[in-house]
């Protein structure tokens, strides 16, 4: 019968075609979702760890920034993008980690929806005001935010954001219930804050970097164990009396689940090259990013991060009542 030696050969077309593809991939620009509004921490690191990895594809990654919904709009559209390679994403703590408990309807799941390329970046939080703020330290501040309660205007990204969650925990910690103010994203909130317009908020240290150098935000604290060095003067919420807050966040890069794992070690390996490079590290580490080690890069590291996240998150925002 001469159809399933037709067949075959159409078939040993197909498989042939897709692997010359995957051989050449990529052979057109890559697009990056950034779940969030431009100029916010997401952009940031997704633009500069983006144009180090362009030069290793040799083909443009072009951002595209879909924001809403605490960042789950985005990375929903980009895991139901074609696992073809040219369509990948910038998740984090927020979308990859709180998101499962604040959004029952979640249309991904985070830990089986993608596939894991590599963390780019840490983001330590800070506890940013806006500079009129009365209030001279961490201590005062606070005493301040229990004073205000519910008058006081706390900026975040949307429900499952890094600000958002990590505001929740503040909150929690402190033991206040400050007003939400949301936003597309915490660069929009920046301009806000830097207006007086809201109050404070809980940030990532890449978005922030330099407005509390330039003294046009305050900072009253890091919620790391350690300095910054990036912002030295900023003391540790410890070394300002509060116990209990200590938080960092994370942007890492996803593809959508089924992308040939040819085009995932290729895009793993721009990644990695980019945060070996001399200058998208200074970039980084000039805003307070912290880059991984080369042990915490690769998809294994980032899909056992992604799976500790949403354990460590779900208690934490599921019991604070501030899920919607
Ligand atoms: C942003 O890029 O705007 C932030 O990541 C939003 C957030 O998660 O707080």
């Amino acid at each position: 019968m001469k159809l399933p030696r037709l067949l075959l050969a159409a078939l040993g077309l197909a498989f042939a075609c897709q692997v010359g593809a995957q051989s050449k991939y990529p052979e057109r620009p890559v697009t990056m979702i950034v779940p969030f509004a431009a100029g916010g921490p997401t952009d940031v690191v997704a633009r500069i760890v983006g144009e180090h990895m362009s030069r290793t594809l040799g083909q443009q990654i072009v951002v595209e920034n879909v924001a809403g919904a605490g960042g789950t709009t985005g990375i929903t559209r980009g895991a139901q993008a074609s696992a073809d390679g040219y369509t990948i994403m910038m998740g984090h703590m927020g979308t990859h980690g709180a998101a499962p408990a604040l959004y029952p309807g979640l249309k991904y799941d985070p830990a089986k929806d993608f596939e894991p390329i590599g963390l780019a970046a840490g983001t330590p939080i800070l506890i940013v005001a806006r500079k009129n703020h009365p209030a001279t330290d961490l201590k005062s501040f606070i005493e301040w935010l229990k004073t205000n309660g519910d008058k006081v205007n706390m900026a975040h990204a949307g429900v499952g954001s890094v600000s958002h969650s990590t505001g929740v925990l503040f909150n929690s910690v402190v033991g206040v219930k400050p007003t939400f103010i949301t936003y597309k994203g915490t660069g929009p909130a920046l301009n806000d804050l830097m207006a007086g317009t809201v109050d404070f908020m809980t940030d990532q240290i890449v978005n922030v970097a330099p407005q509390v150098q330039g003294k046009t935000v305050k900072a009253f604290a890091i919620a790391t164990a350690t300095r910054s060095p990036a912002l030295a003067d900023v003391p540790t919420t410890k070394e300002g009396g509060l116990n209990g807050y200590e938080v960092s966040a994370w942007n890492a890069v996803f593809a959508p689940k089924g992308t040939p794992k040819e085009i995932v070690a290729k895009l793993t390996d721009a990644l990695d090259k980019a945060l070996d490079d001399e200058g998208t590290r200074k970039r980084l580490l000039d805003l307070g990013g912290v880059i991984p080690e080369k042990s915490g890069r690769g998809g294994a590291a980032l899909q056992t991060l992604v799976v500790s996240e949403v354990a460590r998150w779900t208690p934490v925002l599921k019991g604070s009542g501030d899920a919607k």
